[in-house]
């Protein structure tokens, strides 16, 4: 039987982040999937919206700051070792409001974020083909965030994969963890479909599908899946160079070669990552108000994804709140790209024992919702 230090269940962004810094510290790691390491993670748009994403004070606002700012770095550091460049584009992303009701949204969301950075700048409909010369001046509003980038989402995850292997974590792909193996409130490993596997300590980074397994463990993570489909585009002519997101959610992420990733709808509860005719129509609709010059463009994919979001839609970041040695790392809803390089980095110091990461992730904990729990735990106790 094999033994590790740590094992990872979750071969995404956050488990491949994890596990690439865990390596980097001297741990022996692995990592599991049930299918293709990073499937999830490749259907992400790839937008840093550290601002986007945040209309009001929450606790990851600051976290999210911090991370978007670890990516020029990220960058080179993946080149370096990996030769995989995530195509890192810094051009910003204009967020645009259709309705007075979402004039006033983004008015308000433009003073919050604009107290604590002047750079953010409001533009009135005519100023927004100056800014990006592919929209038209048809919008109630818009704000222009300059520091909101992006990555091209595939290669990120196909990025940390390689890194956290070249650090020397073993991956094992196509290979589903049934259990945790727990003895005595203290998790030993886990079982597979190829067999056992020993570690002194486990991290449940499997996306939407964590809760599956903790169920064994008296502990239910609200933590549910939400489908979002997207489609990309390539265009011949003009093409805009900034992200385009509109407050009702459907946004146009320009990569590399003119190729526009435009997503995304929102389905909660499902797993299933079929394409519906009607999600692709009412994003093309809407997309193509935003950007007209998108009507000439030839389809090129659709796909569909499954992002994980906890019932406060705030990542869960930290311990098991009853099994020794069993730490949880999910739920980050819209933003696990935007997330990944701080996630991987914090949970190894939390892992590893540092306190201040410990005061830190408070707010992220899972006991955060052990409480529906404790009626469970005096039930079976009784
Ligand atoms: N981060 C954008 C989305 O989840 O659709």
């Amino acid at each position: 039987m094999k033994v590790y230090d740590h094992i990872v269940i979750g071969g995404g962004v956050i488990g491949c982040s994890i596990a690439y810094r865990l390596a980097e510290a001297g741990l022996r790691v692995a990592v599991f999937d049930a299918g293709r390491a990073g499937q999830a993670s490749m259907a992400a748009g790839g937008m840093l919206g550290a601002q986007n994403e945040f209309e009001r004070e929450n606790p990851l606002l600051e976290i999210a700051l911090e991370s978007r700012a670890m990516f020029p770095q990220l960058r080179d550091e993946l080149l370096y070792s990996t030769g995989i460049d995530i195509e890192l584009r810094t051009a910003g992303l204009i967020k645009t409001a259709a309705t007075e009701q979402e004039w006033s949204e983004l008015r308000q969301q433009y003073q919050f974020l604009t107290d604590k950075d002047p750079s953010i700048q409001w533009l009135e409909p005519e100023e927004v083909p100056e800014v990006e010369p592919c929209m038209t001046s048809q919008t109630a509003g818009a704000i222009f965030l300059e520091k909101d980038h992006q990555v091209k989402a595939p290669l990120l995850a196909e990025a940390f994969l390689k890194a956290a292997m070249n650090a020397g974590v073993h991956v094992y792909e196509e290979t589903k963890a049934l259990r945790l193996l727990i003895q005595q409130n203290r998790v030993l490993g886990i079982d597979t479909s190829i067999g056992s596997f020993h570690a002194t300590q486990v991290t449940m980074a499997a996306g939407a599908w964590s809760s599956h397994l903790l169920a064994d463990t008296i502990f239910s993570l609200p933590v549910i899946p939400v489908k979002g489909e997207c489609l990309s585009i390539r265009l011949a002519g003009p093409a805009p160079v900034k992200t385009v997101f509109a407050v009702d959610g459907c946004y146009i992420v320009p990569k590399r070669n003119k190729e526009m990733l435009i997503g995304a709808t929102s389905i909660p509860g499902s797993f299933d990552t079929s394409v519906t005719a009607g999600g692709i129509l009412s994003l093309l609709q809407r997309a193509s108000r935003l950007l007209p010059v998108l009507s000439d463009g030839i389809i090129h994919r659709t796909w569909a994804g499954v992002r994980p979001q906890a019932a406060d839609h705030l990542p869960v970041m930290g311990s098991h709140p009853f099994i020794d040695s069993l730490h949880i790392c999910t739920g980050h809803y819209r933003n696990g790209i935007l997330l990944s390089p701080i996630t991987g980095i914090l949970m190894k110091k939390y892992i590893t024992g540092c306190q201040e990461t410990h005061k830190l992730l408070a707010p992220f904990a899972p006991a955060r919702f052990s409480g529906s729990c404790a009626a469970n735990i005096h039930e079976c106790l009784n």
